[in-house]
């Protein structure tokens, strides 16, 4: 069989069955170049470089407050999502030390790679947090100015900077010469439908040393309603020569697809799409890329899943704070599983780990509605 690089090989790589056993492996000794040429040319469809970093695959699990912690990230990285990204934390909190807020940031040797994301409005601090970030293993910092929660927006942080976009330069190069890890941003398409100014803030950021944007395809004044808007995103990219990543509402491979084509982007991130879920950035990345497609677990499988992520919970947060904490996570798992609605509140309502234990393998049993 003769090859053709740069159109078969492709064409293959994209249905995701092109590896080591290509039938252009047997092509010696021409294939030996070949082949090599063949698995650059894969890594290079399935990475986005970031100053030296790799980050593969290109489909990102998205900063979530109060879900993206050390244990989620720990199972979302496990399942083969290319890259982390921590929780947003307030810069000014992490560095005084306030309760609960540096364990956001916390990173260990499972968690893969991982970003830790700054929020803030201040250059010192943000500076001086993202400094901390790097001594505990960040191995990028991230700026969150995409957040539209009333109580950022009110602090003049999240998507209030996209207002300022003087100020915002300021911090990001506070960031950028504070730390010797790359640094990225997370934005919005802009405040409001009259100021979509995503690409001219990216531009800035990019020339004041930022290496990767991440851009959610709503404004901020649309909070999470309608539609992310993909094809907003293309300015973005064509703007800039850093790596662009669009985000909003993906969560199949088919809204991965559409997402990449009309963004022009190098990869995805996927936020909500992993709650319940945490192998749907891998499942994504399989379908597009060909990385290694995740076993998804179901009935018994699942049930040791949770139990294992609901006790990593509990020793990273402690007994009730982690029983708490857990409880979205155990309903999103639920909500997959079809879990009947009064089954579904014992677990919710459980006194104590051990009985949330005790009724995972039936609450998440294989129901003929189980949603993959
Ligand atoms: C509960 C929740 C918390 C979020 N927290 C953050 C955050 O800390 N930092 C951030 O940049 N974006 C945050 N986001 C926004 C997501 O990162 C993402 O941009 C948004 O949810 C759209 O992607 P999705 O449709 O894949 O969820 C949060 C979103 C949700 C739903």
């Amino acid at each position: 069989m003769r090859c053709r690089p740069h159109v078969t090989l492709h064409k293959k790589y994209a249905n995701g069955v092109f590896g080591a056993n290509s039938p252009c492996g047997s092509f010696a000794p021409v294939g030996v170049t070949l082949y090599q040429l063949i698995k650059r040319i894969r890594f290079e469809q399935v990475t986005i470089h970031v100053a030296g970093i790799h980050i593969v695959p290109p489909v990102l699990l998205a900063p979530m407050a109060g879900i993206t912690d050390l244990p989620f990230r720990k199972l979302v990285a496990r399942f083969g999502a290319g890259l982390v990204v921590s929780e947003m934390i307030a810069s000014q909190e992490m560095v005084q030390a306030r309760r609960g807020t540096r364990e956001k940031a916390e990173l260990d040797g499972g968690a893969g790679l991982s970003a830790v994301q700054l929020a803030g409005r201040d250059p010192y601090w943000i500076a001086e947090a993202a400094r901390m970030a790097e001594a505990m293993g960040a191995r990028l910092i991230d700026i969150n100015m995409g957040c539209p929660a009333k109580k950022v927006v009110g602090g003049l942080s999240g998507s209030a900077l996209m207002r300022e976009p003087d100020h915002a330069l300021r911090l990001i190069e506070a960031v950028v010469g504070a730390v010797s890890v790359p640094v990225t941003l997370k934005t919005r398409l802009g405040w409001d439908a009259n100021s979509l100014n995503a690409a001219v803030l990216a531009h800035r950021a990019q020339q004041a040393g930022v290496r990767m944007v991440t851009v959610h395809g709503r404004t901020r004044c649309q909070f999470y309603k309608g539609r992310a808007d993909w094809s907003a995103i293309a300015p973005v990219v064509r703007m800039l020569d850093v790596p662009v990543v669009a985000n909003g509402d993906v969560v199949t491979p088919r809204d991965a697809r559409t997402a990449l084509a009309q963004s022009g982007a190098a990869g995805v991130m996927i936020g909500r799409g992993a709650q319940g879920r945490p192998w749907q950035p891998a499942l994504v990345a399989a379908a597009l890329y060909g990385t290694p497609a995740p076993v998804v677990p179901r009935g018994a499988a699942l049930a040791d899943l949770v139990m294992a992520h609901h006790a990593g919970m509990l020793e990273f947060y402690g007994r009730d704070l982690g029983q708490r904490v857990a409880r979205k996570h155990l309903g999103w798992y639920m909500d997959h599983a079809a879990t009947p609605p009064a089954l579904r509140r014992e677990v919710l309502t459980a006194p104590d780990p051990a009985t949330v234990h005790r009724l995972l393998p039936l609450a998440l049993a294989e129901r003929e509605r189980f949603a993959a």
